[in-house]
């Protein structure tokens, strides 16, 4: 059973990640997050070409400072959150408090395991948009995160998950690391669409495809309105069939 007062919960029926191979969110190193993400990683994790193409994709989706979003979540965050422009407010989530104090396009920062739970501390609709930069493939329950990132994020408002093709092989789930990059693509859109709380996904590869370099892929989509009830039926309704 689904706990009501809880967002993230799963909701009453299958749950969608058993839909995925079994093994699919399991991963080489179990221990908990806190522990890998303790040490400091002032690094880059993708190339410059790469980095561009991330900020070039918020300008074009309007999520950046030059758009109409004025506050953005960046989930999986680190030092570094690759806006062209920072949007006016924008606060990180992620493991590592020293990274995270250091990212100079951070309003604030907020040190949470999404691993160890999905509930983020925001209330609805807080935000504009969100961004969540090459860690998708770190998340053990994706479709619960996706499911509440769309709660802190208003309605019509876009969600990104950018992503490339390397990794800390022993913390991303074995599943990434069986399918190719066209299937992860693919897998992201279904996480996306298994939330039941975005419009249809849309994909595309940012970087030239030219083998040079890094790959950049995105895979987005928008915020729905709130389920509306059709033919004047409503799940309470005496009268409603379910
Ligand atoms: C490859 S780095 C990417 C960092 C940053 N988004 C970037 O673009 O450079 C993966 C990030 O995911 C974050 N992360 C990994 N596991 C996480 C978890 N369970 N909950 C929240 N953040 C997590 C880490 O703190 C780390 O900064």
């Amino acid at each position: 059973m689904s706990d009501a007062s809880d967002p993230t919960a799963t909701p009453v029926g299958p749950d969608p990640h058993e839909e995925f191979p079994v093994g699919f969110f399991t991963r080489v190193d179990e221990t908990p997050d806190t522990e890998f993400y303790d040490s400091d990683r002032f690094v880059t994790h993708i190339d410059d070409r790469a980095i561009a193409a991330v900020g070039r994709l918020y300008r074009q989706l309007g999520i950046d400072g030059a758009g109409p979003a004025r506050s953005v979540l960046d989930i999986m965050s680190s030092w570094i959150s690759h806006f062209v422009e920072p949007p006016a407010e924008l606060v990180v989530l992620g493991m590592n408090e020293r990274e995270l104090r250091a990212n100079r396009q951070a309003s604030a920062y907020v040190v949470h395991d999404l691993n160890a739970s999905a509930a983020m501390p925001f209330p609805d609709d807080r935000f504009d948009a969100a961004t969540c930069c090459v860690s998708v493939d770190y998340l053990v329950r994706p479709i619960d995160v996706l499911r509440e990132v769309a709660r802190v994020v208003k309605p019509g408002g876009t969600v990104v998950c950018t992503f490339s093709n390397r990794c800390f092989p022993t913390k991303v789930i074995r599943g990434w690391l069986a399918i190719n990059e066209q299937q992860r693509c693919h897998v992201v859109g279904q996480y996306f669409r298994h939330t039941g709380a975005y419009h249809e996904p849309q994909a595309a590869l940012c970087t030239p495809a030219d083998g040079l370099g890094d790959p950049l892929y995105a895979v987005w989509a928008m915020v729905r309105e709130p389920e509306q009830a059709t033919d004047g039926e409503r799940p309470d309704d005496p009268g409603a069939t379910v």
